[in-house]
């Protein structure tokens, strides 16, 4: 199976929200990286047929997924940025809701519904209401239901925004655990999402893809740029302005700070192995890493 994208523009007005992606995309994760406004939803979207782009083409297997229509759909699953799960709703009763939509089988219904709860761990709260469910169980609920159909395609926005760490990372297992014999593409702002994950990450920045790597290799680029150095805390604003710095963690009465530099900014600084939140930071420079 092969998700190809072509030349791939959208414009909004003036906006040009993606500009000319060429991708292959084969079985495996993907991991989509950018900042807020990179076109990281844009592009989801567009995979997911639910928008057209302005140009270019996607093809599945040599076939424009427009021209596949329905054929496409019941290969995908998709859980968008923002998703509206009905609050009053039990687990088991939107996930039917759902199954019906997607026009599942009813006689399929019941065992894909038990085996999709299962898999997303929520066969126990199956019968609690969705809006009293904590932040994770939501987004695993938004899992479950994009995988009603058993999808060959799975495309999920953002899914571990405003999660807590350990939500993160069963989340993050879960997708691991889903992740053979489909496409998975996941958009994230946090990188150790996809650090492990990922077979490849895609950097978008402004629309273009920058970059595309498994992240071992992405990592090797920054190899001899990461330092640590100790200091004190009235002299954090100084390296703050010169360099890209990242992590600030005390150190009994002192900071140690990460710091993102071609050259050794200190003699004293000591060199570090790169993780992707540095790789993160040496692109974009943005405050909101963690
Ligand atoms: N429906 C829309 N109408 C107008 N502009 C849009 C629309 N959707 C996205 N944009 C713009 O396109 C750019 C990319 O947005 P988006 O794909 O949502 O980025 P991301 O998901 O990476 O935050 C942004 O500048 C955004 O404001
Ligand atoms: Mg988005």
């Amino acid at each position: 199976m092969k998700l190809t994208i072509k030349q791939v523009t959208k414009t909004f007005k003036e906006k040009k929200a993606l500009d000319a992606i060429d991708l292959e995309l084969t079985t495996g994760v993907y991991g989509i990286l950018g900042a807020n406004g990179s076109g990281k939803t844009t592009l989801m979207r567009i995979l997911a047929s639910v928008m057209k782009p302005t140009s270019g083409q996607v093809l599945l297997d040599g076939q424009d997924i427009m021209a596949m229509s329905h054929e496409y759909r019941n290969l995908i699953g998709y859980l968008p940025q923002h998703v509206g799960l009905y609050k009053n709703f039990t687990a088991e009763k939107f996930l039917k809701y759902i199954a019906a939509l997607k026009g599942l089988p009813k006689e399929e219904t019941d065992e894909k519904v038990d085996e999709v709860l299962e898999l997303v761990g929520l066969s126990e709260a199956r019968r609690k209401k969705v809006g009293e469910f904590s932040g994770g169980m939501k987004r695993r609920v938004g899992i479950a239901q994009a995988l009603l159909n058993d999808p060959k395609i799975l495309i999920v926005d953002e899914p571990t925004a405003g999660l807590d760490p350990k939500e993160r990372i069963r989340f993050r297992n879960l997708l691991s655990k889903i992740s053979s014999n489909r496409i998975v593409v996941l958009s994230t702002h946090i990188v150790s999402d996809i650090e492990f994950i990922a077979k490849e990450v895609l950097i978008l920045k402004e629309g273009q893809l920058i970059k595309k790597e498994t992240p071992q290799r992405l990592l090797k680029g920054i190899e001899d740029k990461v330092w640590t150095l100790v200091i004190d805390e009235n002299e954090i604003p100084r390296y703050q302005s010169q360099y890209k710095v990242g992590n600030i963690a005390r150190v009994d009465d002192r900071f140690q700070l990460r710091i993102l530099s071609d050259d050794q900014p200190d003699h004293d600084a000591i060199q570090d192995h790169p993780n992707l939140e540095d790789l993160y930071l040496y692109y974009f420079d943005e405050e909101e890493t963690a």
